[in-house]
């Protein structure tokens, strides 16, 4: 076997999303063995030493830093991760950019329009690979859902309609801001649900249906005030907790999307529904190896929605794993994401999304806050 390139990562923030990114990198070794390139877990970064060590001893990290800026300055780094919370998206993506290094970064892009434009210039002008963790993309059923709609199955298409709703932010005593808590916080996350979990329904309603012409939103704060962790005080609550809004898709279909940490009983709700003049499409993230579809065009007598498992070796990256019939989970959503973006080294293909292609999500975002405040209708382009 030919000796792999070796792509040497540089993880920053060892919560949640550094778990999953690690993963998604040893994973990608076992699983997409054809691939040129190998990512090496050279270095990981985190401002606890104690936390960063066993971060790195458990997931087998060849070095450790404290200081994210240490990982931008060493020579042996070729890419560097970023899962930190979302107001350190921008700072390090610009430094990491700018030092000639390729950039995975988590989403949402940043907390603010203007922060995502300096991210995007930036990483245009370095003119270095770049990705977004939009994730969901790459789960076998929605590519299979991507497929089917591109292949025109469909025909013309008149909804989409998409949900993402949790319950942990209803107890009126939780506090807001710190660790483990910085989504409560609007100077760190940016926004509420809009920024944390539509900007996923959004990502996938672009790739899926197209562009977002316009929208009209409302959002909600169901809890005005909560004690803040690090100032210890409390303090006026600036997140959405809650959001709808409508919108106008470039190719004439409308859209309705729902999200909130309120929905008592949901955890990760994440649904999504489209329908065509010919057939329609419906996902759900709790069963996701999942894509339902119904096709008009079948015979009447046996004519109804198909619940297609999507486990057979001739869907999207279902050859890399098991027999048909054995089903993969949410992991593998980075894992496929790892090996694309390893693929789009060789290729010299974009891998998406990109920073700029993330862009266009960042403006959705922004006009559904604007309307939300102004109880308007707004357009999303030319923000
Ligand atoms: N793609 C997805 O489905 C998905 C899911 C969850 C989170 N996210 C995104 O991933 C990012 C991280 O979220 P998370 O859930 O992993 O958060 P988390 O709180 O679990 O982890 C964040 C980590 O960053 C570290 N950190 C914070 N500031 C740092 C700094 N200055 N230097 C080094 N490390 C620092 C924290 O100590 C922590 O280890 C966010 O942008 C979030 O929106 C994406």
């Amino acid at each position: 076997m030919a000796k792999k390139k070796e792509l040497n990562i540089g993880l920053i923030g060892c919560g949640f999303m550094g778990r999953t990114h690690s993963n998604g990198y040893l994973r990608a070794r076992n699983f997409f063995p054809e691939l040129a390139y190998t990512p090496v877990l050279k270095a990981v970064c985190s401002r606890s030493e104690n936390k960063v060590k066993a971060f790195a001893e458990q997931w087998g990290y060849e070095s450790v830093e404290t200081d994210w800026k240490a990982i931008i300055a060493r020579k042996d780094i070729d890419a560097v991760d970023i899962c930190t919370p979302n107001d350190m998206h921008a700072e390090i993506a610009i430094a990491a950019a700018a030092a000639g290094k390729m950039v995975l970064c988590e989403k949402p892009l940043a907390r603010t329009l203007e922060e995502s434009k300096q991210m995007v210039d930036a990483i245009e002008k370095a003119g270095v690979k770049n990705t977004i963790w939009y994730n969901y993309r790459r789960l076998p059923a929605v590519t299979l859902a991507k497929k089917i709609i591109d292949s025109g199955k469909l025909g013309r298409i008149f909804h989409y309609r998409a949900n993402f709703l949790q319950d942990w932010t209803i107890n009126a005593n939780l506090p807001q801001g710190g660790e483990g808590l910085w989504r409560m916080d609007a100077d760190v996350a940016g926004s509420g649900v809009v920024g944390d979990l539509l900007s996923h329904c959004i990502d996938t309603a672009i790739w899926l249906n197209g562009g977002i012409k316009n929208v009209s939103a409302v959002a909600e704060t169901f809890v005005k005030e909560r004690m803040h962790q690090l100032t210890g005080k409390v303090e006026k609550v600036n997140i959405d907790d809650a959001c709808a809004f409508l919108c106008h898709f470039n190719n004439g279909s409308l859209g309705l999307f729902e999200s909130t940490r309120y929905a008592r009983g949901h955890k990760a709700l994440y649904t999504f529904e489209i329908n065509g003049e010919n057939a329609s499409i419906r996902w759900d993230l709790h069963d996701l190896n999942r894509l339902e579809y119904f096709d008009n065009a079948d015979d009447s007598t046996v004519r109804g929605w198909r619940s297609i498992h999507v486990t057979d070796g001739d869907q999207p990256y279902m050859d890399k794993w098991w027999v048909p019939g054995l089903g993969i989970g949410y992991e593998h959503s980075f894992v496929h994401q790892v090996a694309d973006f390893l693929k789009s080294l060789e290729t010299g293909a974009p891998c998406s999304p990109t920073f700029k292609e993330a862009y266009e999500t960042q403006q959705v975002c922004q006009a559904v806050l604007d309307s939300a405040a102004s109880g308007t209708w707004k357009d999303t382009q030319g923000k």
